[in-house]
Order: C-alpha cells, then sequence, then structure tokens
C-alpha cells in the first residue's frame, strides 16, 4: 500500500540521482540542438510520464522547436496487451514535412513506441525519430530502439522523475527502484 507521507520510504535504492539524471539530459538536449539544427523540430511529448524529462530536455534546446503533446494507452485484454495503442489525446497540429522527435520516459516491451511511430508515419513527417531518457531492452517484445537514450537500467520497477506506481512517485527528483513490498506482498 502506498504510504504518502512517506515517499522516500517506499524507495529501496536510488538508481539515478538528480545530478546524474541533470547532466544526461543535458547532454541529449545538446546532441539534439545539433543534430536539428536550422529544422525547428517538433517535439512531442507522451503524456503523461515523460512530463518532467520533456520540460528539462526543452530548456536545453538551443534553437527555434515547437511543442505538442500526445495521450496514448494500451489496449488490454486482462493481463495481456495487444500491442495496440489508444489515442486518448492526438495532436494538435499538422506533422506534414515536420521534423518529429517523439520524447518519452522509458522504452520497455516496444510496444507504444512501435504503435506510435506506425501511426505517425503515416502523416508523412519530413522524420522520426525517438528520444527515450531510460532504455529497458531486456523487457523488448518487438524490434525498435530509440534513437537517443540516456541510460540503461536493468529490469526493475523503477519510480521517479515522471515515472509512477499507481501514478504515484512522478514528483521524485530522481529515480529509485520501489521496494516490493509496496507493490506485492513480499517485502
Ligand atoms: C509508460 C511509458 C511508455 C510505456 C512504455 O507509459 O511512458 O509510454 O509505458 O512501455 P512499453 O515500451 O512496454 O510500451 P504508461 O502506460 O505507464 O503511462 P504514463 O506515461 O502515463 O505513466
Amino acid at each position: 500500500m502506498i504510504n504518502k507521507m512517506g515517499l522516500e520510504n517506499d524507495i529501496l535504492r536510488v538508481l539515478l540521482t538528480e545530478e546524474q539524471i541533470q547532466a544526461k539530459v543535458k547532454e541529449l538536449g545538446e546532441r539534439i540542438s545539433r543534430d536539428y539544427a536550422g529544422k525547428n523540430p517538433l517535439l512531442v511529448c507522451i503524456l503523461r510520464g515523460a512530463v518532467p524529462f520533456y520540460a528539462d530536455l526543452c530548456k536545453h534546446i538551443d534553437d527555434y522547436m515547437e511543442m505538442d503533446f500526445m495521450a496514448v494507452s494500451s489496449y488490454e485484454d486482462g493481463m495481456t496487451s495487444h500491442g495496440i495503442v489508444r489515442i486518448k489525446k492526438d495532436l494538435d497540429v499538422s506533422i506534414e514535412n515536420r521534423h518529429v522527435l517523439i520524447v518519452e520516459d522509458i522504452m520497455d516491451s516496444g510496444n507504444t513506441l512501435n504503435h506510435l511511430t506506425r501511426l505517425l508515419g503515416t502523416r508523412n513527417p519530413a522524420s522520426l525519430r525517438i528520444v527515450c531518457l531510460l532504455d529497458k531492452p531486456e523487457r523488448r517484445t518487438c524490434e525498435i530502439t530509440p534513437d537517443y537514450f540516456g541510460f540503461i537500467v536493468p529490469d526493475e520497477f523503477v519510480v521517479g522523475y515522471g515515472l509512477d506506481y499507481a501514478d504515484a512517485y512522478r514528483n521524485l527528483p530522481y529515480i529509485g527502484v520501489l521496494k516490493k513490498g509496496v507493490y506485492s506482498n513480499e517485502d
């Protein structure tokens, strides 16, 4: 059970400190600025987990850029995901002939981004790439890799800096491993 009074007590160990995250986001922002110089890219934030990463990353894009937002959810049938995503909120702008960069907090199975890139690819963008702060390749079930990533993480339950369990922990400034007792009966 989530103890909202003791957010920090629910964390088994810190995986990535605030300083490590901020240094990496700056590095990614500088690289993206160079790669997209003069292209006025559209950075697409996938709500809600990507919000802290997106906000910090955009501050390090040192050129003209535009923002837009999408919200998606997986179609689920009991415990299994079909790997199809439902669009809960679509983009507000056309991406035809635009340089589009999808910004995500984590690539796990890859289902969400696999489906999303197929969908956005049909809208004739000039280019379409993905930046994920975290990559969890051990969990991949489809052939997709982020064009830019910050850190490879082990297959553990990670929360913080946008990543949640039952919608909590997104506001932690660092990324940590959640104690098992929070989400199961084990300690
Ligand atoms: C998380 C994350 C990605 C997706 C990655 O979103 O933000 O969108 O899961 O998993 P996948 O690679 O297995 O598809 P989530 O559905 O938890 O929603 P949230 O962003 O609102 O937390």
